[in-house]
């Protein structure tokens, strides 16, 4: 899968595909990206990119014509092509999972209030939101998208680990230990080191259900659970947790 990123400063994105798991994806072929800077697509002798809002208003705007010159370039106009704006759809699990089906996509990172609105209806598929709060810019959005879609790709990360991750089964993941066994006097739960799998999986379980039902209770009403797991939130409820 390609990555496609548009930018004014590609260089803080850079630093990722050079780094971990994602380094070990390019060099093996099952990922490959290509930066470019949108200031390469400005025409005029400083280079400007952005200019003042028509209609007055705090900040300024990403010009149209280099970010749609930088867009041509890359051949947006027959690709998933999707901009970082905390105005965009809420990204989600569903639509990493989605983007990753794709063979390639280009990402435009919006800087200052964003780009000409022109260049959003002309080309962009997608706009999507990484949550509810204003970033500096779009670029470290898209790594988050980035992060998320191609750990997802065949090859890149075990797909025992993937299964039972948080969001995969709708509930949140229960806690992990490793060793030893006593850290600063507190011990690891029994159960993980009995050797009993049922018993495990089953403790792993209730840990999930009272994770979610503390930190996104929310994400009970859609997950699949059992009757008998119903009863075990309702004696997390009791215990007042
Ligand atoms: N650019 C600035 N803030 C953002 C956000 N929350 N999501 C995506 N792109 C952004």
């Amino acid at each position: 899968m390609k990555f496609t990123v548009l930018s004014l400063f590609p260089e803080i994105l850079q630093g990722f595909f050079d780094s971990s798991i994602m380094a070990k994806a390019v060099e093996k072929g099952t990922v490959e990206y290509e930066l470019v800077n949108i200031r390469d697509y400005a025409f005029d002798k400083h280079k400007t990119c952005d200019d003042a809002p028509y209609g007055g208003g705090a900040g300024m705007v990403m010009k149209p014509e280099p970010v749609a010159l930088t867009l041509d370039a890359v051949g947006a106009a027959d690709k998933k092509t999707i901009y970082m704006t905390p105005s965009g759809r809420l990204f989600n699990q569903a639509i990493a999972e989605e983007l990753a089906s794709e063979k390639e996509i280009v990402i435009l990172c919006g800087r200052y209030e964003g780009v000409d609105q022109r260049v959003i209806d002309a080309y962009i598929d997608s706009e999507i939101s990484i949550g509810d709060y204003v970033l500096s810019s779009g670029e470290t959005a898209s790594l988050v998208v980035i992060d998320a879609v191609y750990r997802l790709l065949d090859g890149v990360i075990n797909s025992e680990s993937l299964e039972e991750e948080s969001f995969s089964t709708g509930l949140l993941e229960y806690p992990h230990y490793t060793r030893p066994e006593t850290f600063r006097g507190m011990k690891v739960p029994e159960i993980l080191l009995s050797g009993h799998h049922a018993n495990i999986q089953k403790w792993r379980r209730g840990k999930s259900l009272e994770k979610t039902k503390k930190n996104r209770p929310e994400l009970l009403a859609k997950a699949e659970i059992s009757e008998k797991e119903i009863e075990i939130i309702g004696e997390i409820e009791k215990s007042g947790d």
